[in-house]
């Protein structure tokens, strides 16, 4: 009996520590980036590495610039779409299913390549 015991006492132990390393909470979210994020939901217009295409401005360019476009301008347009009114493309619409945090990790990821241009 002993034994059997001593079977259930080890295996409590192992099954927490499976589900503290399998089932950490949010570790799904922190996975995507903000690349991937703005690949799949805003380079179709703004390009890959935010260059711009036929269908939007580039928001490596110096208009977007923090001094110009603060990070709130991100999220308003996210949220409510922007009037055209620096370029000859059109409105954007609002982008559906696109989290708070997911714009902040855009926002990081456009300010990193900003940086890396020379625009701040
Ligand atoms: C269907 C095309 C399209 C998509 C998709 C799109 N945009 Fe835009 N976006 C535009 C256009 C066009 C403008 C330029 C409007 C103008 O100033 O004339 C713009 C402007 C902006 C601006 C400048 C806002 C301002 O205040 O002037 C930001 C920031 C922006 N987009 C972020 C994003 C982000 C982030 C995504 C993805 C979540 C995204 N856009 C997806 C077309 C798009």
């Amino acid at each position: 009996m002993s034994g059997v015991k001593g079977l259930y006492m080890y295996r409590l132990p192992t099954l927490l520590i499976l589900l503290f390393v399998f089932v950490q909470p949010g570790s799904s979210i922190a996975e995507i980036s903000g690349e991937d994020i703005f690949n799949l939901k805003c380079a179709v217009c703004h390009g890959t590495k935010g260059s711009g295409t036929d269908k939007g401005p580039p928001l490596v360019h110096k208009v977007y610039r923090p001094g110009h476009h603060g990070d709130y301008s991100f999220h308003l347009a996210v949220n409510i779409g922007v009037r055209q009114h620096h370029w000859p493309f059109g409105d954007m619409a609002p982008v559906k299913g696109v989290k708070r945090e997911e714009v902040d990790a855009i926002i990081l990821y456009i300010r990193g390549l900003q940086r890396e241009a020379g625009i701040i």
